[in-house]
């Protein structure tokens, strides 16, 4: 899915202490009108946003900070995760505070969590700052709701169901295998991007099927300029990340008009979600159209949220095993079964191999619930709507805090244990959403494990590695292991 808007700061950037100031001392008496100007103006505007709601029901509790500022500062400036148990635990499930310029309120119940993704999320219109539409394609599937976003919800899930997967699985393997070959003279890997590299092209292959088109060549880049751009300050001035890439982006839209262009001409609208998105126009057969731009937004944004958060996951994957000695020697073990009966029977891996993978699945699971990827959405209140006996006013944002909620001890217990034995019972309702929730839950998790489950099979099976960086987290937005996870990488087998 798609990073979430803001781009934290890692720890390690802020730990230095400021510089010494450039600046001559300032006069007193203008610092003291400064300030008591700044205190006057922070005093209104926290009585207008603390002032008494109409109607019986009082806003949630909170600090809305300083004034324009918010609690922003803070949530950059902090570790993110303890931003929000702090307020947790002061404030309790639902809390209000002030951050990117927006009013929002926090719940980490999954009553509620259901509430807002689930039983009402009429109330709750999916949100995006501009600038990140902007770099997408407004017409997205993320952005949307109501009839246009259920058509296009439909189409896109029936492209990423398991029935439509499993043909992928040698697809998928071939592409496991040509990057591990590149690992067998290459002792020192840096995780992360070389995740990057395998989750891109298995999301090419989902979208565009087996056979490339010629104009998508160079895709790749264009993609890693929107992903600077996007995680960047939205300022469109000459040669600023952005700008780069709101121009890849136009790029990109160009290719794709020409490939969907030249599958016309051809007669035949090829495999994958391109496929799909132009069958579904095919006269008669739908009663909503898809314009080249609906499908060049759709296209553009499916890659782009298919590719950073697997390629996250997987890098988690591989530091939680190899902290974890005891599970990486048993899901070893797992998979070399799985390795001894296809080389006996001659045979490249199958779909029922991966459903057979009980232990690898439930490290995947683990995986996800600790590392959270997506820590929290966003939504905004279309309407003033009642929680808990608190009001949350129309056009506030609403952040369901998967974080929270998977870090809950009353759902996982010793949640900061790594303990994939806890998915041996199903998770109770609502408590585990690494995949979100409702009409905008992810389309595309099956795809996402089958990606896992397949590069666990050939690393774990030809390869051991060790982590060779230091510990820690940067989040660049997602939270990652520092400088993606340098490890160094022993072939035991031939790939
Ligand atoms: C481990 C990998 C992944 C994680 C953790 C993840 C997580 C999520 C989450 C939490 C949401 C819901 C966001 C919300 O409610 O606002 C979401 C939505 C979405 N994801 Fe994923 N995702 C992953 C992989 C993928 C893949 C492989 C695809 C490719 C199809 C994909 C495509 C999408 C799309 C298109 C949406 C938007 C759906 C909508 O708005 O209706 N994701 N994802």
């Amino acid at each position: 899915m798609l990073p979430s808007p803001a781009t934290v700061v890692t720890p390690a950037t802020i730990s230095h202490p400021p510089p010494p100031s450039p600046w001559p001392p300032l006069p007193i008496f203008p610092l003291v009108v400064f300030f008591f100007l700044l205190m006057l103006v922070n005093n209104l505007l926290r009585r207008s946003y603390h002032r008494k709601p109409p109607g019986k029901f009082r806003l949630p509790p909170g600090s809305m900070g300083w004034p324009y500022i918010g609690e922003t500062l803070k949530l950059y400036t902090e570790n993110p995760n303890s931003f929000f148990s702090n307020r947790e635990k002061r404030y309790g499930k639902i809390f209000k505070t002030h951050i990117l310029g927006c009013p929002c309120v926090m719940i980490s119940s999954p009553k509620l969590a259901k509430r807002v993704l689930v039983t009402e999320s009429h109330m709750f219109k999916p949100t995006y700052p501009v600038s990140k539409e902007k770099i997408i394609g407004p017409e997205a599937v993320f952005f949307h709701q109501g009839p246009y976003h259920s058509h296009l919800k439909k189409l896109i899930q029936s492209s990423f169901l398991p029935s439509t997967i499993k043909g992928l699985v040698p697809d998928i393997e071939d592409i496991v295998l040509t990057l591990l070959t590149t690992w067998e003279h290459n002792n020192t890997i840096s995780t992360l991007p070389e995740m990057k590299k395998y989750a891109f092209e298995v999301a090419m292959l989902s979208v565009f099927g087996k056979k490339l088109d010629s104009e998508i060549e160079g895709i790749k880049s264009l993609y890693q300029c929107l992903e600077k751009g996007y995680n960047s300050m939205p300022l469109d001035l000459p040669a600023t990340p952005f700008n780069k890439a709101m121009k890849a982006r136009k790029c990109l839209h160009e290719k794709l008009r020409r490939v969907i262009e030249k599958r016309k001409e051809r007669g035949e609208f090829g495999e994958g979600l391109l496929g799909a998105l132009m069958v579904s126009n095919e006269a008669g057969k739908m009663k909503m159209k898809l314009s080249e731009s609906q499908i060049a937004d759709n296209i553009i944004g499916v890659i782009f949220a298919a590719h950073d958060t697997t390629a996250t996951a997987i890098t988690w994957l591989l530091k939680y095993l190899h902290d974890n000695p005891h599970l990486l020697h048993a899901v070893t073990r797992e998979q070399e079964e799985i390795r001894c009966k296809r080389l006996e029977a001659k045979r490249r891996i199958t779909w029922d191999d991966t459903r057979s993978m009980l232990l690898t699945t439930r490290v995947i699971q683990e995986t996800l619930r600790a590392a959270s990827i997506l820590s929290f959405t966003y939504r905004e209140a279309v309407e003033d709507v009642e929680m808990e006996g608190y009001l949350i006013p129309k056009g506030w944002k609403v952040l369901p805090l998967f974080r929270s909620i998977h870090y809950s001890s009353q759902f996982f217990p010793h949640p900061h244990k790594f303990d994939p034995s806890r998915f041996k019972v199903a998770p109770q309702p609502n408590t585990y959403m690494p995949f979100g929730s409702g009409a905008h839950a992810c389309p595309g998790s099956e795809l996402a494990k089958l990606e896992m489950l397949i590069f666990v099979h050939h690393l774990t099976t030809t390869f051991r590695w060790e982590v060779t960086g230091e510990e820690g987290i940067q989040y660049g937005p997602f939270p990652v292991p520092r400088d993606g996870l340098p490890i160094k990488v022993y072939p035991v087998k031939e790939v």
